[in-house]
């Protein structure tokens, strides 16, 4: 049995602090909402200083690989060219890509044209026109520390239509980054995201969300970004999760594509824009790990 951690002990986070003057508040606080039916984050997605300071690297280069692949970004230009591109750019930052091999995934990064919502696959077959929206979707692992952001890039002469798509989709994820606070819920976050979107016309894909992740690609909490106020898990300062809701013009229906078992697609064929950060909830509030 593992003896209970005594208020004079050092704290479990490693921060070499008596365990009163570090994390004991924070856990006294945790237990209090579970006891009141809250879903409450389990210790091990809360990071220690050392890990946020690792995970924090991480994301600053997928951050510069992602203002790195921007000037690339143009007519004419296939994603398998934007694939190996990045790919080279995350070997030189001494990174990996953590797409490739991810449950079988083909290449270093998911691509994802018009009405591909996610998971879009780079192929030399694709090859941008004017007109077109592209999702980039990167995510990095350096020093065993993982970090995952996505930006959209407007290819050409976009419609005015698809062009307010794109932005209501970055207005979103600030909406929800808004809402990110110690003591506050995933569903806050959701909600604003949510509203946002449906004010002004558009749906929110409901089968896809965001995640926890630092230590792995993927971690606990799912995220979803259709979830109500007050709902969902209560945020704990060292957690760390993405805000990247898939915003559809039209129905928020979805297929995925059979052949090659990853790509989703809005169901009506119009078109989804996402953009999506990595998030560190603080003592104060948050910090932007990556976007
Ligand atoms: N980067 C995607 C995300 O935001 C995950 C892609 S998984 C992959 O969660 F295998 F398709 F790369
Ligand atoms: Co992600």
């Amino acid at each position: 049995m593992m003896k209970e951690l005594g208020r004079n002990d050092l704290c479990w986070c490693g921060s070499q602090r008596k365990y009163k003057k570090c994390h004991a508040e924070h856990d006294e606080k945790i237990e209090f909402y579970r006891t009141q039916g809250h879903i409450v984050p389990p210790r091990k997605i809360i990071k220690t200083p050392q890990q946020i300071a690792g995970i924090r690297e991480s994301g600053k280069i997928n951050t510069a690989i992602l203002d790195y692949i921007t000037e690339y970004i143009q007519e004419g230009i296939t994603t398998e060219e934007i694939n190996r591109l990045i790919h080279e750019k995350t070997i030189t930052l001494k990174g990996v890509p953590a797409p490739l091999g991810y449950h079988g995934f083909p290449k270093s990064i998911c691509t994802s044209v018009n009405e591909q919502i996610c998971h879009g696959i780079p192929s030399r077959n694709v090859i941008l026109g004017s007109g077109d929206i592209i999702n980039v979707d990167v995510s990095t692992i350096y020093n065993d520390y993982f970090s995952d952001s996505s930006r959209m890039f407007c290819i050409g002469a976009v419609n005015e239509e698809k062009k307010r798509l794109v932005r209501v989709a970055q207005e979103c994820v600030q909406k929800g980054l808004e809402q990110v606070k110690p003591w506050a819920f995933l569903g806050d976050m959701g909600q604003a995201v949510h509203e946002h979107a449906v004010k002004n016309g558009y749906s929110v894909v409901k089968e896809i969300g965001g995640h926890g992740v630092g230590l792995e690609f993927h971690e606990d909490p799912w995220v979803s970004y259709v979830s109500k106020k007050k709902t969902e898990m209560l945020m704990v300062p060292g957690m760390i999760f993405t805000i990247e809701p898939m915003v559809n013009m039209g129905t928020d229906e979805i297929y995925v594509d059979e052949e090659n078992g990853w790509t989703d697609y809005t169901a009506d064929g119009k078109p989804s824009a996402q953009w999506e950060i990595m998030v560190l909830v603080t003592n104060e509030g948050h910090e932007v790990l990556a976007h």
